[in-house]
């Protein structure tokens, strides 16, 4: 390779781990790296207004995606979004209220249900796609870009409850109950999932991540319907429009369904949380397809002794094979800075 291609062209060590090939230092990002536990993402936050703003405004949602690149020099940037504005865009009602979360106008019944499948309007993500187009141009050549979206069945649990809950009950009961109408939102967000992904690419992300936050709590049989074979139809959905498009799946608390997961889901890397047994990931899945995690946030909070400990954990687990450094969940807005630099420092052996 030539000079000028070297430059032109330049290695992001976290899409060479996406290709299989394991790095000498892991790359690392954070899921959540944007957000209040930096100063920098309050004062962005303030001068935005409400939280929807800041995510509709191309200008401000770089800026936020690209503070923690500068201050910690992270291998990944993911697009400053949430996975919230795809039912948005499917016409729903969606605010956030400070300290409390997500707000949705409900979904109780069939009619509702109706009303939004086969409603998704990409125009109404112009900005998204807008924001994604600033951050490319803006991004350091060796920073992987990341775009996202919820999963299927993680969206569904915010749209049919209209809030978080603690277990997910209303969807897991609409689910059982009306099963062909569930199955209606389902599919209708399998395809705005995929319009939305493939979007983003055309507007110039490298990779994209599929969040499937409450994928967990799910029954086995549950987990296959509405987790495993909604990702499946997305990932062959996405490819058949980006030949080749890179993904990496999240479902959180999978466990050992995670080797399911991987047999129907041919994604480039699993996301893997904390409470998964290190040995089984590494022996099942990190032998089939590249890793991703697994920090338990709280060690951020926790700092000193044990946050080494746990760093060293997840590095002896993964280091001989495909590895991205990350979180097994979002960073906490309490989370103090200085331990997000220990943790940056262990990894990258300085
Ligand atoms: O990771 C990143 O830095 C990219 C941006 C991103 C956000 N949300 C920003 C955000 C991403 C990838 C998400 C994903 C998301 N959003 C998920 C899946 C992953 C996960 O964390 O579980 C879910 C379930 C949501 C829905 C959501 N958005 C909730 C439940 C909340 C409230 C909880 C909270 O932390 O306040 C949000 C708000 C939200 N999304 C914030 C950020 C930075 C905080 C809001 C604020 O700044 O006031």
């Amino acid at each position: 390779m030539s000079t000028l291609e070297s430059v032109s062209n330049p290695t992001r060590p976290v899409l060479e781990v996406l290709s299989g090939k394991r790095q000498a230092i892991p790359p690392v990002w954070m899921m959540r790296q944007a957000g209040r536990y930096l100063p920098e993402y309050r004062a962005t936050r303030e001068q935005a207004g409400s939280f929807l703003d800041l995510c509709y405004n191309p200008k401000l949602a770089a800026e936020v995606t690209f503070q923690p690149i500068r201050r910690f020099g992270f291998d990944a940037a993911i697009l400053f979004s949430d996975i919230l504005v795809v039912p948005h865009a499917l016409g729903q009602t969606v605010s956030f209220t400070a300290g409390e979360g997500p707000r949705l106008q409900p979904l109780v019944t069939a009619g509702n249900v109706g009303r939004y499948a086969g409603a998704f309007d990409k125009e109404k993500l112009a900005a998204v796609f807008e924001a994604v187009r600033l951050i490319r141009a803006g991004l350091p050549p060796e920073v992987t870009f990341l775009g996202f979206c919820g999963a299927p069945w993680t969206v569904a649990t915010y749209m049919v409850a209209g809030e978080g809950t603690p277990d997910q009950a209303p969807a897991r009961l609409l689910a059982y109950r009306d099963p062909a109408t569930f199955q209606r939102l389902i599919d209708s967000l399998v395809e705005a999932s995929i319009t939305y992904l493939v979007e983003q690419f055309r507007a110039g992300v490298d990779a994209v991540q599929l969040f499937d936050t409450w994928g967990g709590i799910l029954p086995p049989a549950e987990f296959d319907r509405w987790v495993i074979e909604p990702a499946n139809r997305i990932v062959y959905g996405v490819r058949a429009q980006v030949p080749g498009a890179r993904i990496i799946a999240f479902p959180r608390g999978a466990g050992t369904q995670l080797e399911r997961f991987i047999d129907r889901v041919p994604v480039d890397a699993v996301g893997l949380d904390w409470t998964i047994d290190l040995a089984f990931a590494r022996e099942r899945i990190q032998t089939r397809v590249a890793v991703q995690g697994n920090l338990d946030p709280l060690l951020l909070i926790a700092g000193g002794d044990a946050l080494d400990r746990g760093v060293d954990a997840v590095l002896e687990a993964f280091r001989d094979g495909p590895f991205i450094f990350n979180l097994g969940h979002g960073i906490t807005p309490d989370a103090p800075i200085e331990n997000v630099e220990r943790m940056l420092a262990r990894v990258r052996g300085r």
